[in-house]
């Protein structure tokens, strides 16, 4: 066997069925799930007949890995409305089959694992395909705190310079997963300077671009770079999918965009792989990516709701409206850490609450790594506000009730 799996860690919902064990929730409520951030949002009408449609002949023969040109074209040409960034769809624009396997499968393209040392720099708390991507990619992982002291953007003057001259990858997720905070024009530029001092190539984690509160949609790296004067995008590449733009995470269809440079190894990496997008998921995929009504749509309702249910928790967790994405990204109170011994005051919050009040949510520790004595996560919950409105409501009802009596 590969030795490198046995270096993977368990998955935050594999440890959060360990702490639920043996809970018996309050049969008084019903089950409401704020744990998984998958959304739930109805899937838009010309999505599902684009792919009906496209069933026809789509299943017929093998797609080319590279995908259609009129799905690299529809990339390039929302690319263009959504962030005035040229690209050419034929060397800068590959489709994939949702951000998760780009994010893992570039690592294996980019990483050189018989440089010593080599390394991944990524965020802390962080999606945890980057650090599968990194150590199934025979590297050495380094996690950055994003504290709330510095509005969440993580802390890239603590990585030494030692480190950064070892690193070949960073991983940059903006809007950020937990903690919604968008990187601002400083921080590209910041590690622009850094990816040209040391060489190191940037992956874009943007796949919650379009659910945003603020009245400025977020800055995505392409952007960012466009504005720099960078239009190589060199050492640069964004992924970005429709699973919550499009409601459509069952699709498996996302896009990357960049340097071309690194496209063109990728898209070898990717045949060998069998990185190929089904013809009819490319088809309903034009469609998604031609129409903006939905998307509109879609954040209204993400805003509607966050009005409703973040001043509810602010009365009675450390929290506010994030910048962007699904999530509220809560400190519980301090009291919960002596609630349970053994258990993190994460952790402690997340099982009383089951067994009290039915709800799940995923204690933040287990998205982030203890680095130095510390991790990020410890004290604060991850809720994904995906559910309809109601129901939304009704867990952030319960969660007051549930803080203020154990007070
Ligand atoms: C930060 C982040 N990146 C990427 C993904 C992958 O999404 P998909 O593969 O559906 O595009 C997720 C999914 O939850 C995520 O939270």
């Amino acid at each position: 066997m590969n030795p490198k799996l046995s270096l993977l860690q368990p998955y935050p919902f594999e440890r959060l069925r360990q702490l639920f064990a043996g809970v018996t929730p309050n049969p008084a409520h019903q089950a409401i799930s704020l744990g998984i951030g998958e959304p739930k949002h109805a899937t838009p009408a010309l999505l599902k007949q684009a792919l009906a449609d496209a069933l026809e002949t789509g299943l017929a023969g093998y797609p080319a890995t590279g995908g259609e040109p009129g799905l690299r074209a529809a990339c390039a040409a929302w690319l263009q409305r959504r962030y005035g960034v040229s690209v050419d769809p034929a060397t800068q624009v590959l489709p994939v089959n949702g951000s998760r396997e780009a994010l893992f499968a570039f690592a294996q393209t980019v990483i050189d694992p018989t440089r010593e040392g080599a390394t991944v720099v990524f965020p802390n708390p962080f999606y945890q395909i980057y650090e599968g991507a990194t150590l199934l990619g025979g590297a050495l992982p380094h996690c950055v705190a994003s504290d709330p002291a510095r509005n969440f953007a993580p802390d890239w003057d603590s990585v030494p310079a030692e480190v950064w001259s070892r690193t070949q990858l960073l991983y940059v997720c903006s809007p950020g997963n937990p903690t919604g905070a968008v990187m601002p024009l400083d921080e590209w530029r910041k590690l622009f300077a850094l990816s040209d001092q040391h060489g190191f190539v940037i992956a874009s984690d943007e796949c919650y671009s379009e659910i945003y509160f603020r009245d400025e949609p977020p800055l995505g790296g392409l952007q960012a770079a466009k504005e720099l004067g960078r239009t190589d995008f060199r050492r640069l590449v964004a992924f970005t999918s429709l699973s919550k733009r499009s409601n459509a995470p069952g699709l498996r269809s996302g896009f990357v965009a960049g340097d071309a440079a690194l496209i063109k190894p990728f898209l070898l990496y990717r045949t060998y792989h069998g990185g190929a997008m089904s013809p009819a998921v490319q088809a309903a995929s034009v469609a998604a990516w031609g129409d903006e009504d939905h998307v509109v749509e879609n954040r209204r309702l993400y805003r509607e709701k966050f009005a409703q249910v973040t001043p509810l928790l602010a009365e009675v967790l450390e929290v506010a409206l994030p910048d962007a994405a699904f999530y509220l990204w809560a400190g519980v109170p301090a009291r919960f850490a002596s609630h349970t011994p053994g258990l993190s005051a994460d952790e402690a919050f997340a099982r009383a609450l089951l067994a009290q009040y039915n709800v799940t949510v995923l204690p933040g520790s287990y998205l982030a790594r203890e680095v130095g004595g510390h991790n990020p996560g410890t004290g604060r919950i991850r809720m994904a506000l995906v559910a309809e409105s109601a129901e939304c409501l009704e867990a952030a009802q319960r969660i007051h009730r549930f803080v203020s009596d154990a007070r």
